[in-house]
């Protein structure tokens, strides 16, 4: 692991979690009862290893188009992790941010995010970013109608200050599982110059070890951003 560079923001679309349970003969509710335990293993993998964000597509601004009851899991299931995630944020010096129209969720939800964002406020590690009702058009739609009404000049600097990213450095790493060779909406902006990876994998199949690899090519990996 000596000469790995370890990167400073790592992106992931979480996908294959309905696929991952149809070939098990379960329900789909059961890959994403998987998929958030992985989130888990890898959230706090990133936080030892030094990565400073982790940002995870885990509802997007068209998954509500998904069937009722599926809509109605992700969000218990959210509700869930994120009341069982504080003590491990807290162990784990983890501070979590979500992005994404936060304002389409149930209030009792909505409190709840919230109240995770101050309680780990202060943690120093890892901070894992959450894209919830996140949609990088959408974001971006936002962004400009907040620097419309701050007034701001149009540049670079100011557009990303209103994103909402606004203080996270671009990305350097984007995964994503399930095969899938799409950024469906994710992080448009943001990945301007990130080094992308997709695999097979489902995301309840992901592994410490599989990501190992990654961060290994992506340490041989020449990033030039136009420059030669
Ligand atoms: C990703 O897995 C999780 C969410 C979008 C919430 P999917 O639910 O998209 O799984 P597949 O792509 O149908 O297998
Ligand atoms: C992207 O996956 C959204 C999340 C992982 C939350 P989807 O499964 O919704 O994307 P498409 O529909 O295959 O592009
Ligand atoms: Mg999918």
């Amino acid at each position: 692991m000596n000469d790995l560079r370890i990167p400073i923001h790592v992106a992931m679309i979480m996908d294959g979690n309905g696929r991952w349970a149809k070939e098990r003969g379960l329900k789909r509710t059961a890959g994403h009862k998987k998929g958030a335990e992985v989130v888990r293993e890898i959230t706090t993998y990133c936080a030892k290893i030094g990565i400073k964000y982790l940002t995870l597509y885990a509802f997007s601004t068209e998954n509500w188009k998904r069937p009722k009851l599926e809509v109605e899991y992700l969000m218990k299931l959210l509700d869930k992790y994120l009341k069982e995630e504080l003590k491990v944020y807290l162990e784990n010096n983890i501070k979590f941010r979500a992005i994404g129209d936060l304002s389409k969720f149930s209030k009792t939800l909505q409190n709840r995010i919230i109240k995770t964002q101050e309680v780990t406020s202060s943690c120093t590690g890892l901070t894992q970013v959450l894209a919830l009702n996140y949609g990088s058009k959408d974001e971006i739609v936002r962004a400009v109608k907040k620097l419309n009404e701050r007034g701001l000049e149009v540049t670079e600097e100011n557009i990303e200050s209103c994103l909402d990213t606004s203080g996270i450095p671009p990305v350097d790493i984007m995964i994503r599982t399930s095969g899938e060779v799409r950024l469906s909406n994710y992080l448009l902006w943001q990945n301007a110059y990130s080094e992308m990876f997709f695999t097979q994998t489902y995301w309840p199949d992901f592994t410490q070890g599989e990501f190992d690899d990654i961060i290994s090519d992506f340490s041989r990996r020449e990033r030039r951003f136009g420059a030669v």
